[in-house]
């Protein structure tokens, strides 16, 4: 059985067709990540999947359960990290938690005992009981996947779970995603414009732009299929990021400076040495 599976899965906003006939099949335990440049449609897709948009045609199912007919055990077994999540800021972190726990049903004791695994795991005890307006922006990240992960969900949405962070909360925040990733039983289903992070993390990599998916496959197969050297370099070929060559020779340092030259610079230098 599969934990994700759509069939044509489609999400028009009017005229803008912004998720169009998609069709995944994901199986349990996998590391799935959606990549495609802004607007390309992932954050709908995630949206569709956890029943908090309708889909304007085609069909899905999550865990087993139909996303329309079966929502509220959809929402039950999945845990979501927003793009932009909400908190509310005049709450402690464990009382956010706990507040998150009881939309869930969690009983009391269960729910205590899961937000002091969960605050030994983050890095975030002895501080839980401040109020969250203090948390740095790396902390308040932490907070909201904690709170996708209070009631132990089966499968893990994450979008974007990186964006917005300096270098060293992102690292910290891919390091946990890592430590829920090798969790045989968990699902994580991760949309992220991080090539390096999906190359490591995820077992299966979805390339979608303009709301359809365009190639799918291990990070290994379209690196090699694309004849690239790796996910960043197949991810640009295949949005068809321009001056891929000066991007990535840029990236690689000083030593390959003379390559990302421009040819109007080109052209200035061979004038100068012409008139020497
Ligand atoms: N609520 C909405 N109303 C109208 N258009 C929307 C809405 N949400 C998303 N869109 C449009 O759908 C397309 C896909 O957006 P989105 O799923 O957010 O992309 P991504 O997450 O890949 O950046 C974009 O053109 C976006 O403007
Ligand atoms: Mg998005």
């Amino acid at each position: 059985m599969n934990a994700i599976l759509t069939h044509n899965l489609t999400k028009n906003f009017g005229d803008i067709h912004a998720v169009n006939k998609l069709n995944l099949k994901i199986p349990y335990g996998k590391t799935y990540g959606l990549l495609g440049p802004n607007g390309a449609g992932k954050t709908t897709t995630v949206r569709m999947l956890n029943a908090i948009i309708s889909k304007t045609s085609g069909t899905a199912s999550v865990g087993g359960y139909d996303i329309v007919a079966e929502s509220e055990k959809v929402k039950m077994i999945c845990g979501f990290l927003p793009e932009s999540p909400g908190i509310y800021s005049k709450l402690t972190a464990r009382e956010f938690l706990e507040f998150i726990g009881e939309l869930y049903y969690l009983p009391r004791d269960v729910i205590s005992t899961r937000i002091d695994e969960l605050l030994e795991l983050f890095n975030l005890e002895g501080r839980e009981n401040d109020l969250l307006e203090g948390y740095s922006r790396g902390m308040k990240q932490k907070v909201c996947l904690c709170a996708a992960l209070i009631q132990d969900p089966e499968i893990i949405f994450l979008d974007e779970p990186t964006s917005n962070l300096d270098p060293a909360a992102a690292r910290m925040v891919k390091d946990l995603i890592s430590v829920l990733a090798k969790k045989a039983d968990k699902t994580v289903f991760i949309c992220t414009h991080l090539l390096d992070t999906a190359e490591e993390l995820c077992d299966i990599i979805g390339i979608i732009i303009d709301g359809e998916l365009q190639v799918e496959g291990t990070p290994k197969e379209i690196v090699v299929s694309f004849g690239a050297k790796d996910l960043e370099d197949a991810y640009l070929k295949i949005t068809g990021a321009s001056h891929i060559d000066d991007l990535l020779s840029w990236r690689n340092g000083n030593s390959n400076n003379r390559k990302i030259e421009s040819k109007k610079q080109k052209k200035l230098r061979n004038s100068k040495k012409k008139s020497r």
